[in-house]
């Protein structure tokens, strides 16, 4: 079926036009156009990259995802081709894609970071950079988003990096072991440059086998995600949209558990500009379609002409 470009459903996020708010989440989509073969990427607002490191990695031992009964744990371990080979055999179809493409960046450094984002930069088809500094799975990665001064750094030292891409900082839900609140981090990434905010990462979270007395995944513990986390993402993108965000004027990207539309209307609502869609994707690669397809319909019963008249309108 044809695009039907929606006025209603257009959005800018931070100087990057989406056709949609509904946006394909880091890891859930395949490192960059896979899901094309699932859905019509000309639906979606934009999709992101799998999170990509400087070397290749091949990530974790097996388990590395486990169904719950409301949601899924995953401890993938960034598992991904380093940039040389993205930027080789992947990069060169983003800017023939029919939506804007958001490259995912992971690291150990500062370093690592700044080196995935220089060649990002250089990518035509890429338009935003989304800092993954919340990943809960390997040793190091969690340590930017766990302190306000770290992460502070990182995000000034990636923004002197990017000319072209516009920079979105992903946050962790929690910070682990550090006692900083999220609205503290969110400040930190916005002193520091950040264009948009990414709100949430996966939950720390583990199962275990009972029979056996051991950890399910192969990691240990890993992150949760979908309809388990969904009314966290909502407080916290209130809460962070409320104290910091309204008023320095910076997006946010509302991400967990957005299974149908009423879920994305709910995170719109306490303050997101647009949303990612990520666990629903396993159990419907349509998704995003039908999601942006009922915000289409629900801001036509609220009396405006733009879905982003209604972000951070909740009435509390
Ligand atoms: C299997 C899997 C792999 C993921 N890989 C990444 C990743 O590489 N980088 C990242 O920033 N987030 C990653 N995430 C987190 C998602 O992008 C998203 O933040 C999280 O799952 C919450 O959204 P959801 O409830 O819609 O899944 C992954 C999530 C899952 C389930």
């Amino acid at each position: 079926m044809a695009p039907i470009p929606d006025p209603m459903l257009r959005v800018d996020l931070a100087g990057m036009p989406l056709a949609t708010p509904v946006i394909l989440a880091a890891g859930t989509a395949g490192v960059l156009d896979e899901m094309s073969e699932q859905l019509d990427l000309a639906r979606v607002g934009a999709l992101v990259t799998k999170s990509i490191t400087p070397e290749p990695r091949e990530g974790n031992a097996a388990w590395r995802v486990w169904p719950t009964t409301v949601g899924m744990l995953n401890a993938i371990g960034l598992a991904n081709p380093g940039i040389d080979a993205f930027m080789r055999d992947h990069a060169p179809r983003a800017a023939g894609l029919p939506c804007r493409v958001i490259g995912s960046i992971a690291g150990f450094s500062v370093e690592d970071y700044t080196r995935v984002a220089s060649a990002f930069d250089t990518c035509e088809g890429i338009v935003g950079a989304e800092l993954n500094v919340s990943c809960p799975n390997v040793h190091g990665g969690v340590e930017f988003g766990s302190e306000p001064g770290l992460l502070g750094e990182l995000v000034a030292r990636v923004r002197a990096e990017l000319k072209n891409t516009k920079l979105l900082v992903k946050l962790p839900p929690v910070t682990t072991p550090a006692p900083h609140s999220i609205v503290d981090l969110a400040r930190a990434a916005i002193d520091a440059g950040a264009d948009a905010l990414c709100l949430c990462n996966t939950t720390p979270a583990m199962a275990i086998d009972v029979r056996t007395r051991q950890p399910v995944l192969g990691n240990t513990t890993g992150g949760l995600s979908g309809a388990a986390v969904h009314a966290q993402a909502v407080k916290i993108v209130y809460d962070v949209y409320r104290l910091v965000a309204r008023d320095a004027g910076v997006p946010i990207v509302g991400i967990g558990g957005v299974t149908g539309w009423t879920d994305a209307a709910e995170l719109i609502l306490a303050g997101a500009t647009a949303v990612e869609v990520g666990t629903a994707l396993f159990a419907d690669p349509r998704a995003p379609i039908k999601i942006a397809r009922g915000l289409g319909k629900w801001a036509q019963t609220q009396g405006v002409s733009n879905i982003s008249e209604l972000t951070g309108r909740v009435e509390a």
